[in-house]
């Protein structure tokens, strides 16, 4: 008997896995004039992955991250966390999910803590404001405090921490309400390197403790060394995914890890190549894909290219000369030349 499937229940990957977004697209609207910032982008998290979101300027990575978090509602696709359709949530329903489920670290100080409170109050803030009350608030921001190595600096003020720390009190400040998912801006984007490693130990300590599923934006792709895998976002879509190579039996020294970058396919089978791979080759508008043994090869088409200026040229010479014998045979000697080269 066929197997009976409902389109009306979530897929499996969706009830499964912590976020799966599926052709994602959010289109910001600026004066009429539409920017699409996210243009179908698939990806899929599975609880508590620690992961690196890498892409240049304007790729998408904070759209992506203001999708995730609640902040902002996609234009269409679908966008699952923790089992809940981020698009189908109301207002009300998107606020809550915002403040229970998720804590976010941005690049900038300022956006994550109130300067005038000390570190220990900076944390406490969330929960009162969540509606917390009592010992237990004072002592979870402790316990959190401690967790990020500042159990020495909780009466210090923003003003009299460095910036490594302070991004450590925005860290506790993000899991205060116990979020599922962590979401980091670019947090070492404004830290020297040797303080960013830091940061970046913190959070895979975390994620180790926590359980809670973590994704860091950051423009450094050496972060690949820090987390389970990167995905790198070109132009709204995931474009390729990092992760670390299997060494085949072998166990590679630490020093020695080995990353393999992968070209993500989306649910329509389409992938992106590297502009840089197109150019090398002169592959424009169109490829000629080869099955070999080992998989698929991509070509250029130069043969196609080839004829059509050919073509353009017989034409050209035709009307130049209106010499018909001789251009029907510079057209056969051009058109068997392209069979011959494609066979
Ligand atoms: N609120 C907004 N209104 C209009 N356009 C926006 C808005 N936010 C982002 N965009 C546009 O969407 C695109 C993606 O922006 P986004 O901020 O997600 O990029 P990013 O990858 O985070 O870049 P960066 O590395 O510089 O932070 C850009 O073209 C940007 O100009
Ligand atoms: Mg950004």
């Amino acid at each position: 008997m066929a197997e009976q499937v409902s389109t009306t229940e979530p897929a499996k990957t969706e009830t499964t896995s912590f976020i799966v977004c599926d052709n994602l697209v959010k289109i910001y609207k600026v004066a009429g004039l539409e920017v699409v910032a996210l243009q179908g982008l698939d990806l899929v998290v599975q609880p508590g992955e620690l992961m690196g979101i890498v892409g240049a300027s304007g790729s998408g990575k904070s759209t992506l991250m203001n999708v995730l978090g609640g902040l902002d509602r996609p234009s269409a696709g679908r966008a699952w966390v923790n089992g809940k359709d981020l698009l189908k949530l109301s207002n009300a329903e998107l606020n809550q999910y915002r403040r229970a489920e998720v804590g976010f670290v941005w690049q900038h100080g300022a956006r994550n803590l109130i300067p005038y409170l000390n570190a220990l109050e900076n944390v406490k803030l969330p929960m009162t404001l969540a509606g917390k009350a009592g010992r237990a608030v004072r002592q979870h921001a402790e316990v959190l405090l401690e967790m990020v190595g500042l159990k020495e600096r909780m009466k210090h003020r923003l003003s009299e921490l460095s910036g490594g720390e302070q991004q450590r009190v925005a860290i506790a400040v993000a899991l205060a309400n116990d979020p599922k998912l962590l979401l980091a801006d670019e947090p070492t984007g404004e830290l020297d390197s040797t303080t960013a490693l830091t940061i970046y130990e913190m959070f895979k300590k975390l994620n180790a403790d926590l359980k809670v599923t973590t994704l860091i934006v950051s423009h450094d792709p050496s972060i690949a060394r820090h987390v389970n895998r990167v995905v790198a976002i070109r132009d709204g879509k995931m474009a390729t995914e990092t992760v670390r190579a299997k060494t085949s039996g072998e166990v590679a020294a630490e020093h020695e890890e080995i990353f393999e970058e992968l070209t993500v396919l989306d649910s329509a089978g389409r992938l992106q190549i590297p502009k840089e791979y197109l150019e090398m080759f002169g592959i424009k508008g169109r490829a000629r894909l080869e099955l070999t043994d080992e998989g698929i090869l991509v070509l250029p088409t130069e043969n196609i290219e080839h004829v059509r200026d050919a073509e353009a040229l017989a034409t050209q010479f035709v009307e130049a000369r209106k010499a018909k014998g001789l251009s029907g045979l510079l057209n056969r000697v051009l058109h068997g030349d392209f069979r011959k080269r494609k066979e």
